[in-house]
């Protein structure tokens, strides 16, 4: 296994790109299934968690061209042969679950394995089942498989979600494209991959109104047909790399930054005295003068702050000036590099849902344990103005989620390096 040797080094500068969405890109892909006709993705990131679900796209008949170095996917499910996603693929990746709605919704049935539960949580799919079941879907969940049928096709209904789930918004969007009449999504996910998804799926000629709110409704369509179609741009990325000027000072551009996708997170940046310029080819982002300041946190479904981004703002508040709460309400088990962070310094109390940070000094390096993605890259965050060198074992993680992590921060002036594993 790989680990990635950090260095704590002076402040950084420069620019670093930012990649296409992983979360977007995850749903765009299976969306293929709605048509028979060629879908093409461009700006697509190049991670291990794309070519998971290119596996089991094929695994599914469909044929899947990665151009340009994988930035560009095009894909065909004209000629499908199967309509089940086996538990060996399923299991390295939970978003595999969003195979199941365009399944069904095209071809009105499917086998897809149940989805294990990973480091973070359970991440039962409940309701991504209930939704499909409000559209007519008849499911029967034995040996590890949802076994979903729609004999007479998918109909038009209404959705009520009991709290926001990004990937049931996603599955129940995709099948009501091929429903029978109007399906309404209540309480739906806000986040900028379903808007993604649902401008994707008007190009294919899928109708729907209110993507970005918390009420979406679409008429279903017979068909859709083909289109091309660019991913978004990664906002958990973009504000992953906002962060390692903030720990390490200087001033770094985050090119493809768009302050619209990060609007909450940089709220908490301007509070803890990070500046954020927009500038005409991204996000510009210094650390003002004067130590960081700590500034409470609570995860919150989008506009609030991303649960995604928590684990990395910790890394920040481990040398804030005072002390930090730190809320996670989305997943049930997201503070495992807390315990990591503590074996380089820092002073954190983590209490169920609350992690307590008292800022220190200066953190400092030491082998360390990736559990998770992003819990892997605030590791490396930490590692980036740590006293002495810091090992992050089992970066497996963050391949799933970050393209060339060590040149990108390389290239902005960090001592960052990969050790190829046995
Ligand atoms: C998506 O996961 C993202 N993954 C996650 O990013 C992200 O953390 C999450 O949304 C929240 O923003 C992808 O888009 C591939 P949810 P998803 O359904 O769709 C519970 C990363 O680091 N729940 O919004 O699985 C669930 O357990 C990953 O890139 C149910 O109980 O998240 C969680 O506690 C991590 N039943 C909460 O809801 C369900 O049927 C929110 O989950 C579905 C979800």
């Amino acid at each position: 296994m790989d680990s990635i040797l950090v260095t704590g080094n002076g402040p950084l500068s420069g620019t670093i790109p930012i990649a296409g969405a992983k979360n977007a890109c995850l749903t765009l892909m299976p969306a293929t299934l709605l048509s028979d006709e060629p879908l093409t993705l461009t700006n697509a990131p190049r991670l291990s968690d794309i070519r998971t679900m290119t596996e089991l796209l094929s695994s599914l008949g469909a044929e899947v061209q990665s151009l340009q170095g994988g930035q560009v996917l095009t894909m065909s499910s004209h000629d499908l042969t199967s309509q089940r996603a086996d538990y060996d693929i399923v299991r390295k990746m939970r978003a595999s679950i969003l195979v199941l709605g365009p399944l069904l919704a095209r071809f009105g049935q499917a086998q897809v394995s149940l989805p294990g539960g990973c480091a973070i949580g359970a991440r039962p799919v409940d309701l991504h089942l209930k939704a499909l079941e409000a559209m007519g879907a008849e499911l029967d969940l034995r040996d590890g498989y949802v076994h979903a049928k729609a004999p007479g096709g998918l109909k038009g209904g209404v959705v009520e979600f009991p709290f926001v789930s990004v990937g049931a918004t996603e599955n129940a969007l995709m099948a009501a494209t091929l429903a029978k009449g109007t399906t309404v999504l209540k309480y739906a996910a806000r986040e900028p991959e379903i808007v993604d998804l649902a401008s994707c799926l008007r190009k294919m000629g899928a109708q729907i109104d209110g993507d970005g709110t918390d009420t979406i409704t679409i008429q279903g369509v017979d068909r859709l047909h083909g289109a091309t179609h660019p991913v978004v741009t990664d906002r958990i990325e973009l504000g992953t790399y906002m962060l390692a000027p903030a720990i390490c000072g200087g001033e770094v551009e985050c090119l493809g930054g768009r302050i619209d996708l990060v609007g909450a997170f940089c709220e908490k940046l301007d509070a803890a005295g990070i500046s954020v310029e927009e500038t005409p080819t991204g996000l510009k982002v210094a650390r003002k003068n004067g130590r960081i300041r700590a500034v409470d946190v609570t995860t919150e479904p989008y506009p609030g702050f991303p649960t995604d981004l928590q684990a990395q703002f910790m890394a920040l508040m481990c040398t804030a000036d005072g002390t930090s709460v730190l809320e996670e309400t989305i997943f049930e088990n997201r503070f495992m590099h807390a315990p990591e962070l503590i074996r380089m310094g820092a002073n954190i109390d983590v209490h169920g849902g609350h992690a307590t940070v008292t800022g220190v000094e200066r953190l400092k390096g030491a082998p360390v344990m990736a559990t998770d993605l992003r819990a892997s890259v605030s590791l490396i965050l930490a590692g980036l103005a740590a006293e002495g060198e810091t090992i992050v074992n089992r970066v497996y993680h963050l391949d799933r989620g970050y393209e060339r992590v060590e040149e990108k921060l390389r290239n902005v002036g960090a001592r960052i390096e990969r050790v190829t594993g046995q």
